[in-house]
């Protein structure tokens, strides 16, 4: 497969392709239907649009947010978007996933209550309304590199994972520890209610330590082989999360339905075809989340952005070239989601990764909530390259195709090598000095950005 350049002048033209590669592309006739709210759990959000979460490497060392991070969350709550979906945030220094990530504990609080109530107050000044936040807990499991140097903490071996990052079995996390983690979980959760966000997001997916535990069919154990044991961590922490929620603070998950591996390892993995997903287990899972403890929002992704890149943001530009079409990576995105909004239809279901079709990316979220895949999407890397997405689309009926990501990749780029990240090509004045140093391989501190 070659990079494929993204040349759709019309709407046409992209379901020409699509028709070409044998592909469904949902893409509605406009976009009113994402200015329409949605409700879930007694709540509700003034329109289908939200901001994904992305990392952006820009905390103070001691995980406090930067002036880089308040930049990032005030310009996100400015757009428009009705929820705006924290970042991957850390609640153990060695799950970090680089000295930079954000970190909560209880020290540093006070830092993060001012983070979500500027975040709120942004959009109120701009739009009328405060967005929705949730607070993504993460462990980075074996992506954690908490000085910037791989540091793996993972489930068990897996070889073909390991051409890309080494571990060994000293790696393997021990069931004490994951015992612990549980609570810290519920801690989390408690430290995320008191900063003020309206969620936590006990997060599984894209390869992180919730993710490949759900996966993890050949480790002995409590926590692995069989799918009770293997869904035992998630499961334990979102019940240890619940016991913070309240009518104002929800608890919710981002969920990986299919991960891209080989069987036997991944989740959502069809045991003849590593491109096929096979949903029977992650629409057990949803079902259970949602009849046996009681989650009510979820959002769904896929795919390893380490491995299987082109699955979690499907591309056209970068270092790696994808060995897929990327409207093969957007069409399973959504045809995935859909089956499992089919079988779950009365949970809140946000979908993911609409970046790859630019301009087209209002009409295809109209789409697929038209077509009831989904109830809302989240944008990433659009979000990055456009500060003003969701407003364009719910002011004006449409992007500006001059605003839209590239799917360049450089984003990409800066998180992997631990830079502050954003939008080198829309956002060069504040990015590309970053990009440089990456080039140059010089570290970069979001402590010396004065914004
Ligand atoms: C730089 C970068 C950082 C990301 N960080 C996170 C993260 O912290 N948590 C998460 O769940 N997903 C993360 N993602 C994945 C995005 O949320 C999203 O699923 C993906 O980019 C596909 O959406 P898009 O096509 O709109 O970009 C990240 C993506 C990028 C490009």
């Amino acid at each position: 497969m070659t990079h494929e350049k993204f040349h759709y002048r019309t709407q046409e033209e992209l379901e020409a392709r699509a028709a070409e590669l044998g592909l469904h592309i949902p893409l509605a006739a406009d976009t009113h239907v994402l200015a329409e709210p949605v409700l879930f759990a007694g709540r509700m959000v003034p329109n289908r649009l939200g901001v994904a979460p992305m990392e952006g490497a820009d905390s103070l060392p001691d995980g406090r947010p930067s002036q880089l991070t308040y930049r990032r969350y005030t310009r996100y709550a400015e757009s428009g978007a009705s929820v705006v979906w924290f970042e991957a945030i850390s609640l153990v220094p060695e799950g970090r996933s680089s000295r930079t990530q954000l970190y909560i504990s209880k020290e540093n609080l006070d830092d993060y209550k001012r983070l979500v109530e500027a975040t709120k107050e942004a959009g109120l000044k701009k739009n009328g309304y405060e967005p929705f936040t949730v607070m993504q807990a993460n462990h980075s499991g074996r992506y954690s590199n908490p000085d910037n140097h791989p540091a793996p903490i993972i489930a068990e071996r897996m070889p073909w994972l390991e051409q890309f990052r080494a571990a060994d079995d000293s790696c393997i996390v021990t069931d004490d520890y994951l015992d612990r983690l549980v609570e810290t979980f519920g801690e989390g959760a408690r430290l995320a209610k008191e900063a003020g966000f309206d969620a936590v997001d006990v997060k599984s997916s894209h390869g992180y330590l919730f993710q490949e535990m759900i996966g993890a069919r050949l480790r002995p154990g409590k926590y692995g082989g069989s799918y009770e044991n293997r869904t035992r961590l998630l499961k334990d922490s979102i019940a240890a999360a619940k016991r913070e929620e309240t009518d104002k603070f929800l608890v919710t998950s981002r969920i990986g339905i299919y991960d891209g591996y080989v069987y036997p390892y991944g989740f959502g993995v069809s045991e003849e075809s590593p491109d096929a997903p096979d949903l029977a287990e992650p629409i057990r899972l949803l079902k259970e989340l949602r009849d046996d403890h009681g989650l009510s929002m979820v959002c769904l992704t896929m795919g390893n952005p380490y491995a299987t890149t082109h699955v979690t943001r499907p591309y056209d530009a970068g270092m790696y070239v994808p060995p897929e079409h990327p409207l093969e990576g957007i069409a399973r995105m959504c045809a995935g989601i859909g089956q499992v909004k089919a079988a779950v239809p009365e949970m809140t279901i946000f979908a993911s990764a609409p970046s790859y079709l630019r301009r087209y990316a209002d009409l295809y979220t109209a789409g697929c909530v038209e077509e009831g895949l989904c109830d809302g999407m989240l944008f990433g890397r659009l979000s990055f390259a456009d500060p003003d997405f969701a407003n364009e689309i719910l002011k004006t009926g449409r992007l500006d195709p001059k605003r839209v990501c590239l799917t360049c990749g450089k984003c990409g780029d800066l998180i992997r090598s631990h830079k502050p990240t954003g939008c080198v090509v829309r956002d060069s004045e504040v990015f590309v000095p970053f990009y440089k140093d990456y080039l140059e391989g010089r570290d970069s501190l979001p402590e010396n950005f004065r914004g």
